[in-house]
């Protein structure tokens, strides 16, 4: 997909971070945005920051972990600018710790948000775009947490498992049925976003409770870890070129450490050896 303007692109999870800067990049080639999020007031502001003249952003306060509101999400869009050509299924959230020891709220908070986000993404966006018969692309987001795996993070590399599975699965359904409707599944690395803080917008009836000292610690790490890192603006950059390019892994250059962690764990399954434990070097 080259031609960008006057098109609608829908991001799911635009108040903050990675979303946000997808939100403005797309606003930046003239599209209709369409951003989605739980979070109303940072929503709002955003929504006013990439409005601009010629382009024309609608908020929609959105639970990805819940079809009913991802299909008002679809129906607001259609309704508005009449078809969708870009979706980025990029909500996400991060909670850490020891498996064991996290609560069933945790599993259901974040397969919630990040996986059900996705299926909840596809299976409303696809027929739409289907149906309009354009150019589309679809990008969700994983994490190079789906190409290896590290302890203490565990449900959120399941996650990101399962969206990495899923998209290229769908890639191939796509391929095979719509060949104008494209997939990419974006694998960022670290990036200085609001992920630590991600308990924000934890539902109350999946609230925290019992946090373990390896939970803290986990918690700490993605916050030091994440503060001070990548800039989201080189992940929206990345996006834009892969949807131009039809790229299906967009993944951090050849040399990033977390690429050799990645192959690192490829190489086991491989030779089926044991899991290595070997983080990235960063
Ligand atoms: N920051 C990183 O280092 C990193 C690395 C790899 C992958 N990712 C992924 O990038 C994506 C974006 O995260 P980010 O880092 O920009 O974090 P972020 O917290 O800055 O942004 C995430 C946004 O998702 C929204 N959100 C949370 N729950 C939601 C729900 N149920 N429905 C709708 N919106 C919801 C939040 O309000 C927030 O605006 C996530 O999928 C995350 O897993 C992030």
């Amino acid at each position: 997909m080259l031609d960008f303007k006057g098109k609608t692109a829908v991001v799911t999870g635009a108040a903050s971070g990675i979303g946000l800067e997808l939100a403005r990049i797309f606003a930046e080639q003239d599209m209709n945005v369409v951003l989605a999020d739980i979070e109303r007031d940072a929503l709002d502001a955003a929504v006013d920051e990439v409005s601009a003249p010629g382009v024309e952003a609608l908020g929609v306060v959105t639970d990805v972990g819940s079809g009913k509101s991802v299909a008002a999400l679809c129906e607001a869009t259609v309704a508005r600018f009449g078809s969708v050509q870009v979706l980025c299924n990029n909500a996400g959230v991060y909670t850490g710790g020891l498996l064991w020891e996290q609560t069933e709220d945790d599993y259901e908070w974040l397969m919630r948000v990040n996986q059900w986000g996705v299926i909840h993404g596809l299976r409303h966006f696809v027929p739409q775009m289907i149906e309009q018969g354009d150019a589309c692309h679809i990008v969700n987001t994983s994490s190079m947490a789906s190409l290896c795996t590290l302890p203490f993070a565990g449900i959120y590399h399941m996650t990101k498992h399962a969206v990495l599975s899923l998209s290229e699965c769908l890639f191939h359904e796509l391929a095979m049925t719509a060949p104008q409707v494209n997939v990419s599944c974006l694998c960022p690395e670290l990036v200085n976003t609001g992920i630590a803080t991600s308990a924000r917008n934890r539902p109350a009836e999946l609230a925290e409770e019992n946090v373990t000292d390896m939970q803290n610690m986990s918690m700490t790490a993605i916050t030091d870890a994440t503060a001070g890192s990548l800039a989201p603006r080189i992940l929206a950059e990345r996006v834009l070129q892969g949807i131009k390019d039809n790229t299906f892994y967009l993944l951090p250059p050849a040399g990033n450490p977390w690429r050799d962690t990645a192959s690192t764990r490829l190489e086991d399954i491989r030779l089926v050896r044991n899991p290595t434990f070997a983080p990235p070097a960063i």
